[in-house]
């Protein structure tokens, strides 16, 4: 494969200086050039642009990601710059001066997630992460007592609970539909969601993939069906950006919340809203600056949002073109193919039980599972205690998960499943 050789080139074995990289036309609508999912040399390399310990294994990103070197060295060297030639500011452009963020209208940057997410620029606003993108956009659409918000029994909190305050403080009803754990198809988890609408359902809020579970749900077709009956749908992407593919114009939601701080390995606090055009006008502002009210640039009402830190912005963008350069294609076919291996292994053993849906095409990079007469915790403290590794509990029925990421191997996944087996057999 050509395209190996071409991407390690591309890439820089050792150090990745992105900034001499060429500029960057991936995107999921582009062709990247595909690398082997399977390909050691060519992971390896990958692995070795992060300074992740290789004392321990890291297995969750569904928690908080690993940023690539060149990614911390971009939020150091601002930080730095900070520090030493504030005094360079001159206040003469918001729009082109780098010192604090929250008045720039970060036109680069979101116009990199704007391809990223096939989406209009003016559809993207800069937020912190999906508690507070999710909250703009409870906050700032009006709804009437009685009106309904439909969402699963298995959504974050920091994705529902701006929907709870609406219920409490404006009168409309929350209410959750069981989707089963596991979900046993997209078919089945379809109807179950749309039979829950009503003629009163107003929002429909779902995870785009599951939490805890993983599980991809199809939004796609959920929310045509929406569409067709005037409801507002929102999904929630905390576990999607940088993982699979998330094309907004062929979803169809009317909104999409994300952060960068999981699978895109950029630095924590870092995420975005999409709001449809035709929708994001009508969107009141819950944090409210000087452009609260100023419509000719919608994502950056919502963007312009106080005093921020601009280091985490450049090293999202680093984080990005790392993304990009890679291949997004390739990120998703690497995440999945270690996340199937060790599908496949704990299948083999008879007392695990796997809670992640049932049709493999809804898992890609997370897992969850339990082995028989262990609680999450004591899974969790093997893990750690026999290779260094770190899955994350999920309480005493669910076990854990195990989320896989470009920087796991085979070899960490392998390793893995032969704990799984000890601790079954002992
Ligand atoms: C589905 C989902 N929604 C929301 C959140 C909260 O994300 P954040 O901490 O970026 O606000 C998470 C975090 O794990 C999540 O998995």
């Amino acid at each position: 494969m050509l395209s190996r050789r071409k991407l390690l080139k591309s890439l820089g074995v050792s150090a990745l200086s992105l900034s001499a990289l060429p500029s960057f036309s991936n995107s999921w609508s582009d062709t990247s050039p595909l690398a082997d999912p399977q390909d050691p040399a060519f992971w390896k390399s990958v692995r070795d642009q992060f300074m992740l310990s290789k004392d321990s294994v890291f297995f969750n990103t569904g928690t908080v990601g690993v940023m690539p070197k060149a990614v911390v060295d971009k939020m150091v060297e601002h930080t730095h710059m900070m520090a030493t030639h504030v005094a360079d500011w001159a206040y003469k452009d918001d729009n082109k001066e780098q010192f604090i963020s929250g008045y720039n209208n970060l036109l680069p940057i979101r116009t990199k997630v704007a391809k990223l997410l096939n989406c209009e620029v003016g559809e993207i606003a800069m937020t912190d992460n999906v508690t507070n993108g999710m909250s703009y956009i409870a906050n700032g659409i009006t709804l009437q007592p009685g009106d309904e918000i439909l969402t699963t029994d298995q959504e974050h909190g920091g994705g529902q609970s701006s929907w709870k305050v609406k219920e409490k403080r404006f009168g409309a009803v929350f209410k959750t539909v069981a989707i089963g754990k596991p979900i046993t198809s997209s078919s089945e988890v379809y109807d179950t969601i749309i039979k829950a609408l009503t003629p009163k359902t107003k929002v429909l809020m779902l995870s785009h993939m599951i939490s805890g579970t993983g599980s991809i749900l199809p939004v796609k077709e959920i929310c045509a069906e929406a569409r067709k009956r005037g409801i507002f749908t929102v999904l929630d992407g905390a576990q999607t950006i940088g993982h699979i593919k998330v094309d907004l114009k062929d979803i169809g939601c009317d909104a999409y919340v994300g952060c960068f701080h999981k699978w895109m390995g950029a630095p924590t606090g870092t995420g975005f809203m999409f709001v449809k055009s035709n929708l994001i006008k009508d969107l009141w502002t819950t944090v409210a600056s000087y452009r609260w009210d100023d419509h000719a640039d919608e994502g950056f009402r919502f963007t312009q949002r106080g005093t921020g830190n601009f280091a985490i912005l450049l090293a999202l963008e680093v984080a990005l073109d790392f993304h990009f350069q890679l291949g997004p294609d390739n990120v998703y076919q690497r995440i999945k193919f270690l996340g199937d291996r060790l599908r496949t292994g704990l299948r083999q053993n008879k007392k695990v039980k796997i809670f992640s849906a049932k049709e493999e095409a809804m898992s890609a990079g997370i897992t969850l599972y339990t082995i028989e007469g262990l609680t999450g915790t004591q899974i969790q403290d093997a893990y750690w205690a026999k290779a260094k590794m770190r899955p994350r509990s999920q309480g005493d029925v669910y076990g854990v998960r195990h989320s896989t990421h470009i920087f796991n191997s085979t070899e960490e996944i392998d390793r893995a499943l032969k704990i799984v087996n000890e601790l079954s057999a002992s």
